[in-house]
């Protein structure tokens, strides 16, 4: 997976073919959800997967499905991937031999002309490995006739067990549950990931029997038979075992979303951002940060966002696909699909939804919400409001408590502030509307029709009072 940002260094392969297995049922999940449309990063954990294969720019990628194959669909339509991905159903779950058997009608044309000659076989619910780390297990099968990722992790419970040949070769992988205790007592265990000569994947496959105390075809099966059979396994020990870690449960879960985090913090702290609390700090991979952010306890930056130079985001903030300019501060609040421009003042308490545009040196204060709004440069909109389809020009003041009354019951109409208008405390402004430039409203006033260029309007619904006199003859606020 590229976590973050500079971490892609996959190379290429040549007549790759991906094979991602994520048909299991994640009975431990206990979830209505299958396992893999669990969020890891932010993405669902199959979506991770398959933005990691993809860097090795594989001919095809075939996913094999089960349970809850339809919650999968639109997730596997969407990513860049999805040009050059098939689904492969496996209706009864009959082990990882029997799951990656099921792809053989798909791949058989393209082995035998030579246009797939390596299958790397991944599973669905490890989704922290690295593109660079499966590159590695592919090269490794380039010379071989497979290619086993292991690990030595801390705790071996559950895992395949590598067994070594007394010169140190890769004999086979036998499975905990079939395991002697001497077996059992093996520190290397299979990671999972492996990468198999195309043509000589599918005839060991056709030869599994379910002959364990599982009753499983197990793929892991595989890699003793080609031993036997004099062939070359090579063992790729992974080093980091957070790229190695299954997920089977919600404590697993909250494990990978653990180190996801860390690995995303430390990579931005390293880069000159400040992160006052890490284990209260969630940021996706895909966000974009410059030098000299400060991003304060208790904030989640997600999708495709970017934050300028000297910002100060939280404590206590949600941003998802939005773009903040230099030097502004957002505090407690929720941000979505708007951008922020440069000395913007932002919350404490605000919601900004989809399509809310702040431009510079402006400022959204406490309790306000604003959706499909732009507010102009250096206006302010400081307390207690509801903006939507509204758009203020620069130097806009709002008064506390004033609303746009967008929404009639069926449609959305607009609202436009021009330049310089001054809204008095507690103004409703019934859309559609237009305040012409340096009017005013007086407090409480319901505005129903256009307001002239430079007029005072008051009242329940407003009308005329005069010339506004100067800027300054309203309270201001
Ligand atoms: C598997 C390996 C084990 C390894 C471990 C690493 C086998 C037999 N064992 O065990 O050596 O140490 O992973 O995490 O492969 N799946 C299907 N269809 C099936 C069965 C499984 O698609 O019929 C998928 C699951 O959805 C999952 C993956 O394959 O994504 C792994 O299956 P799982 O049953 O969890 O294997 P493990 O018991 O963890």
């Amino acid at each position: 997976m590229n976590l973050i940002p500079s971490n892609n260094e996959a190379q290429p392969a040549e007549g790759l073919a991906v094979v991602v297995l994520a048909a299991g049922q994640g009975t431990r999940m206990k979830s209505a959800l299958p396992k893999v449309m669990h969020d890891v990063a932010g993405k669902p954990m199959i979506a991770r997967v398959l933005d990691t294969v993809a860097q090795l720019d594989p001919t095809k990628i075939i996913v094999v499905v089960g349970h809850g194959a339809d919650q999968l669909e639109s997730t596997l339509a969407e990513g860049t991937w999805a040009d050059r991905l098939e689904t492969v159903a496996q209706t009864e779950q009959r082990g990882t031999g029997h799951a990656v058997r099921q792809c053989e009608s798909a791949l058989a044309s393209a082995i035998r002309s030579g246009e797939i000659k390596t299958v790397l076989v991944v599973y669905g619910d490890v989704p922290l490995v690295t593109s660079k780390t499966l590159s590695s297990l592919v090269s490794a099968s380039q010379d071989a006739s497979a290619s086993v990722m292991t690990f030595l992790p801390e705790n071996t419970k559950g895992y395949g067990r590598i067994v070594r040949q007394d010169d140190g070769s890769l004999a086979r992988i036998v499975e905990e549950k079939d395991a002697t205790d001497e077996e059992k007592a093996i520190k290397e265990a299979n990671a999972g990931s492996a990468s198999y000569d195309a043509g000589l994947l599918f005839p060991c496959l056709d030869k599994l029997t379910p002959s364990n105390k599982q009753g499983e075809y197990y793929l892991t099966d595989v890699i003793g038979m080609l031993v036997e059979e004099g062939k070359t396994v090579i063992p790729v020990v992974c080093e980091n075992e957070h790229e190695t870690l299954g997920v089977d449960s919600r404590d697993k879960l909250a494990q990978v979303n653990a180190y996801a985090r860390d690995i995303i913090n430390d990579h931005w702290m390293s880069e000159g951002v400040t992160i006052l609390d890490p284990s209260s700090t969630w940021i996706d991979p895909e966000v974009r940060l410059n030098t000299d952010v400060t991003v304060l306890p208790g904030t989640m930056l997600k999708g495709n966002t970017t934050i300028g130079t000297g910002s100060i985001i939280g404590p206590g903030v949600i941003v998802r696909n939005s773009t903040i300019g230099t030097d502004s501060t957002v505090q407690y609040g929720v941000l979505a699909n708007s951008t922020v421009g440069n000395g913007v003042s932002v919350g404490p308490y605000f919601s900004l939804r989809e399509g809310s545009v702040l431009k510079d040196g402006s400022k959204v204060g406490t309790f306000v919400e604003t959706k499909n709004t732009v507010v102009g440069e250096s206006s302010k909109i400081p307390h207690l409001s509801y903006f939507g389809d509204a758009e203020l020009g620069t130097g806009v003041n709002v008064g506390a408590g004033s609303i746009t009354c967008n929404y009639d019951g069926a449609n959305k109409h607009k609202t436009k502030i021009e330049d310089g208008v001054f809204i008095g405390s507690d103004t409703m402004l019934v859309a559609p509307v237009n305040l012409g430039k340096d009017s005013g409203t007086g407090a409480g006033s319901v505005v129903t029709q256009d307001v002239e260029d430079g007029d005072l309007v008051a009242g329940v619904p407003a009308v005329r009072l005069r010339k506004r006199n100067n800027k300054n003859d309203l309270e201001e606020n």
